[in-house]
């Protein structure tokens, strides 16, 4: 098969091919159907590949490729190269979001919280009405994951007013399933077919069209009450009015267009949902797994007086176990991604024609087209770095000895960035939608370990709870958690 569609055991094994060829340091090429991906580990190569310009490596040219975004994202213009994009989007969410997360804890606490009884309580109906399994309910742990993650994210993106809205929810729910099966499609679709399908197979665009339609009349909506010289639209805390407010100068009074906005948000909206939903997912088969950690996080966020930001922020156990969760289970097994769009080459010491493409400071050398990147999950299992118990689970190993810190236990937080922890990537692309994220995944397992016994379904170990597709590492559907309503807590 590989014979005629070269690169195709990549599709259904990425990962598992990944750590099987890893040695720490040595770069690892692996035919995708599309294109050839070079893995890179040693410290100086990642050092390079971080700090190589756009024009050379880039993220959004790779991105284009993956996501097709002028039929996926409402027509978004993605530019090769970082400055024309400009990088005002990451500004507003690693410093204006980021900022603001005080403010939406409160909020985002109790869309949460009554988000997970929603589910909860209709899987627990489901189950009544077939078998009694001793106050035990079943329910499919990524959907309900997924539907989670997308309430807390339309209020931090746009606001109470479509957080509360059952029909755009619904929409932005669907529209990253819709966009990541089209994406994928069109990538064997020759380029000249590709504008008749994807309206297809974006189901006629009905996902897409509700959000563009709902944010789009928000926007004008708050554009509105801005000129009528309302103060109402200044107060709003979330991603559409962090936009309209940084992105006004002397000479662009009103900032973005309402169209560029909405382009954005919809192209950041798949990642926000994606990854998030599938952390969140693993850290609750984590805690079935090592039961023993539930009331230890437990107990310390008993503490807490208020559920305050720096409250939930400072839980050491339960910042330890998210990351030694998403260490060992992580959503994807690559990070730092980059495509060589490079005109450098040209010939060598000899004069000898080598191409075009990008040549690292050893010699090593990329194509024109090439992906280069890091291979993240197999760096965060490598026993030279972890220890001889590398694939253990184990939070204790971001954890100082109570002894020594007086202030704080946590050696490691969740979103440092970390040639050893890259799964938020390192340098100006890394993540900037970390910290709500982090946020994000606490509240939920708070949530959860306060109101809910959990263990794992009948859906097998691990491995069989999950599947392969490309580099990433998603739950399967029919992974489940059983559940009990938890009546007392020693
Ligand atoms: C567990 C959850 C998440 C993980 C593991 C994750 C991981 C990543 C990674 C690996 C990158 C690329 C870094 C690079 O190539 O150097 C990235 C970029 C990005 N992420 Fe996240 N992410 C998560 C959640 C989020 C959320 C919730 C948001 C928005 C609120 C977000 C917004 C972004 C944006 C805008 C970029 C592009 C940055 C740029 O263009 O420079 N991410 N993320």
């Amino acid at each position: 098969m590989e014979v005629w569609f070269p690169g195709l055991s990549y599709l259904v094994a990425g990962p598992r091919i990944l750590l099987e060829n890893y040695k720490p340091g040595v770069p690892i090429s692996i035919t995708t159907p599309e294109t050839t991906y070079v893995h890179l580990s040693s410290p100086d190569h990642i050092r390079e590949l971080v700090d190589a310009p756009e024009e050379l490596l880039s993220l959004h040219a790779l991105s284009k490729d993956m996501f097709k975004p002028e039929y996926t994202m409402n027509g978004l213009v993605v530019q090769d190269d970082m400055q024309q994009n400009g990088n005002l989007h990451t500004r507003v969410f690693r410093v204006l979001l980021r900022s603001h997360l005080p403010a939406l804890t409160d909020p985002l606490y109790r869309l949460l919280s009554a988000a997970l009884e929603d589910r909860f309580n209709e899987a627990a109906s489901l189950s009544a009405s077939t078998s009694n399994m001793n106050g035990w309910s079943t329910l499919s742990t990524f959907e309900m994951s997924k539907k989670v993650v997308v309430v807390a994210n339309a209020r931090a993106f746009f606001g109470p007013r479509l957080a509360s809205s059952t029909k755009f929810l619904e929409a932005a729910l669907s529209y990253p399933e819709h966009l990541l099966t089209t994406a994928e499609v069109l990538r064997f679709i020759p380029r000249s077919l590709q504008s008749f399908v994807a309206p297809i197979l974006m189901r006629n665009q009905w996902a897409s069209k509700i959000m563009v339609s709902h944010i789009t009349a928000e926007i004008e909506r708050r554009r509105q009450q801005t000129s009528s010289n309302s103060n109402q639209a200044q107060n709003d805390v979330d991603c559409i009015q962090f936009f309209m407010d940084s992105t006004r100068t002397n000479t662009r009074k009103n900032g973005w267009s309402t169209e560029k906005i909405v382009q954005v948000l919809l192209g950041i909206w798949f990642a926000a949902v994606h990854q998030p939903a599938i952390a969140l997912v693993y850290a609750l088969e984590d805690l079935c797994a090592h039961p023993q950690f539930a009331d230890g996080i437990h107990e310390e966020a008993s503490a807490l007086s208020t559920p305050s930001y720096e409250a939930i922020d400072s839980l050491p156990l339960l910042e330890a176990f998210i990351r030694e969760s998403c260490r060992l289970h992580p959503s994807d097994s690559i990070s730092i991604r980059r495509k060589v769009v490079s005109s450098e080459g040209g010939s060598d010491d000899k004069g000898e024609d080598v191409g075009r493409g990008y040549i690292f400071q050893d010699g090593t050398r990329l194509l024109q087209g090439d992906v280069v990147c890091v291979p993240s999950q197999a760096i965060m299992l490598d026993p030279h770095i972890y220890g001889k118990d590398s694939a253990e689970f184990n939070p204790g190993r971001f954890l100082r000895p109570a002894e020594t810190v007086a202030s704080t236990h946590v050696r490691n937080k969740f979103t440092e960035l970390d040639p050893s922890y890259p799964i938020w990537g390192l340098g100006r692309h890394a993540c900037p939608g970390r910290y709500y994220a982090s946020l994000v995944l606490k509240i939920a397992l708070l949530h959860v370990l306060e109101k809910y016994d959990i263990k794992l379904g009948s859906s097998g170990p691990s491995e069989l709870r999950k599947f392969q597709f490309r580099s990433s590492i998603v739950p399967k559907a029919s992974a489940q958690i059983m559940f009990r309503r938890r009546t007392l807590r020693n």
